[in-house]
Formats: structure tokens, C-alpha cells, sequence
């Protein structure tokens, strides 16, 4: 996969350099290239943004940078092989980044990622680049960052961890938090490694028994603990169909039944620890 970054502040990328992402880079599976924007500025004071259009608060990155950036970005890639790109825009505005959007942009053999300072790009920039390529605005979470640049350090980091060879272990992403599948839309409950014995504190005995039915059952039971705790909102949506005999009377204990549609809801109120 190759990426590319264009953005003022090239050096807040670094970490690109290093741990998962490091590693994927160094095995060849990753090629990463940052550029500065300002290098595609003409005027003495690099500048790539102005005020906006219709007044209102901050400043709007210009279209003339991103412009001739991008389409020098481009043709350099296709020039060295790469081939289909699309162009990812972190902005809260954006779609909300999920596992699920995770696994879509790992299939992706290019992605360019155009993050914004100040109050964003001016909008016909994603509209050029929209009539050649996918555009995907993808917002990391519901706050406003200073700029796109930590979120695509995010999204770098979940693409990254699902490239074929990355992880090492073929099976690890496969139990994921919100991994399409298997556990889907329960969190992962809390895991344990030795010494058995720390500071007092035993793991749970039921991983020490060496049944497996039992270990995952109680494994089971603590994400859905763990949801209802954390993720409410997950059990609510959930399918009940997902849910197995032993699910529901789980979910009974934690104060949780079935609503007239099936779907389940709490029904008593939170108690506080
Ligand atoms: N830029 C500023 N805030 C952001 C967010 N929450 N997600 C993606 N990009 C952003």
C-alpha cells in the first residue's frame, strides 16, 4: 500500500516512522511519503490559507496549494506504479471512521490524505478531486482537533495493523473490538498474563481450568458486562438474534430484557460503584 500526507506540519507525521506502522514500512508493505504543502505556495509567505467567503470566525485553506499539490502528488505516484488512489479528508464533518471503514481503506492499494488546519479546505477542492477518484471524509470522533493531522495517524495506525504479514498472527484482528464477525458489536473483555498472583490479585480461576467452552463463555459474559457498561448503545442496536440462551440471562442479571420489538433495554437504572 502507498500513502501519502500533504500538510503543513510534516513533522507531526514522525511517529509514522516508528513501532506497527515502522514495521509495516520496513517489510515493504507500506510505502509512506509526507510532503509540505507550503512547497507549493508562490508567494514570499507560503501562504495557504485566507478569510472566508460569507465572513464568520477563522480561515479557509486555499484551493491553489492543495490544487497543484495534489495533482503533483498524483502523477508522481502514477509515475512509480501506483495505481487507484483515493483521497481521504479528515474533517469532523466527516463520516465516522469505523473498523468497518478500517478494513475498506486496507484493501485500497493508495490512499492520500489531505488533512486541514484551520476551518478546513475550500470545499471545491474535494469536489475536483471527487470527479477522478473515491473521496472519503472521515471524522475520528465527535470533538474538534486542532487539525486532520493526529487523525490521520489514527487511521494510518487501524489501515496499517490490518495488512496482510503486519500483525504476524493472521487470527488477532479477527476477535477485534467491532471486527466484522465473530464477536461483533460486544467490546472485548479484560485479559490477563502471568504471574498468576500480583499484588494480592488472582486472575480469574476460569482461566486456569483449560476448558475452552467455559473460557469462552466467560469471556462472553465479561463483554457483554463490559458493553452494557461502556457501550450501551451497542446492545440497544443489536440484533437479538445475536444473542444465544445464555447471552439473554447475562443480560438479565446486568438489568437488561427484550423490549416489545425484541431489541434489549435496560431495565434498571444505573447503579453507581
Ligand atoms: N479534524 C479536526 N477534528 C477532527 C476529527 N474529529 N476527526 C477528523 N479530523 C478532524
Amino acid at each position: 500500500m502507498r500513502l501519502d500526507v500533504v500538510t503543513i506540519f510534516p513533522e507531526y507525521l514522525d511517529p509514522l516512522n516508528v513501532s506497527l506502522v515502522g514495521k509495516a514500512r520496513a517489510h515493504g508493505r507500506l510505502g509512506v511519503h509526507v510532503h509540505d504543502l507550503r512547497q507549493w505556495t508562490r508567494d514570499r509567505h507560503h501562504t495557504v490559507d485566507d478569510t472566508p467567503y460569507g465572513g464568520g470566525p477563522g480561515m479557509v485553506m486555499k484551493t491553489e496549494p492543495w490544487g497543484e499539490a495534489l495533482d503533483q502528488v498524483i502523477a508522481d505516484g502514477y509515475e512509480s506504479g501506483a495505481r487507484r488512489p483515493a483521497l481521504v479528508v479528515p474533517t469532523p464533518s466527516g463520516r465516522p471512521f469505523t473498523q468497518e471503514l478500517a478494513v475498506e481503506l486496507s484493501a485500497r492499494p493508495w490512499l492520500l490524505f489531505a488533512p486541514a488546519r484551520y476551518e478546513g479546505i475550500d470545499r471545491r477542492v474535494t469536489e475536483e478531486y471527487a470527479t477522478r477518484m473515491p473521496v472519503y471524509e472521515v471524522s475520528i470522533g465527535d470533538y474538534v482537533l486542532a487539525g486532520g493531522e493526529a487523525a490521520v495517524l489514527v487511521v494510518t495506525e487501524a489501515v496499517a495493523r490490518l495488512l496482510p504479514g503486519v500483525l504476524g498472527n493472521a487470527e488477532s484482528h479477527r476477535d477485534d473490538s467491532f471486527a466484522p464477525g465473530a464477536m461483533a458489536d460486544l467490546l472485548e473483555g479484560p485479559v490477563y498474563t502471568k504471574p498468576p498472583n500480583w499484588r494480592g490479585r488472582d486472575i480469574p480461576e476460569v482461566l486456569l481450568s483449560g476448558h475452552h467452552g467455559r473460557i469462552a463463555r466467560w469471556r462472553r459474559d465479561q463483554a457483554l458486562d463490559r458493553t452494557t457498561r461502556n457501550r450501551p448503545d451497542l446492545i440497544e442496536r443489536a440484533d437479538p438474534a445475536a444473542f444465544d440462551k445464555k447471552d439473554r440471562e447475562t443480560l438479565s442479571i446486568l438489568g437488561w430484557a427484550p423490549g416489545p420489538d425484541g431489541r434489549f433495554g435496560r431495565t434498571a437504572p444505573d447503579v453507581e460503584e
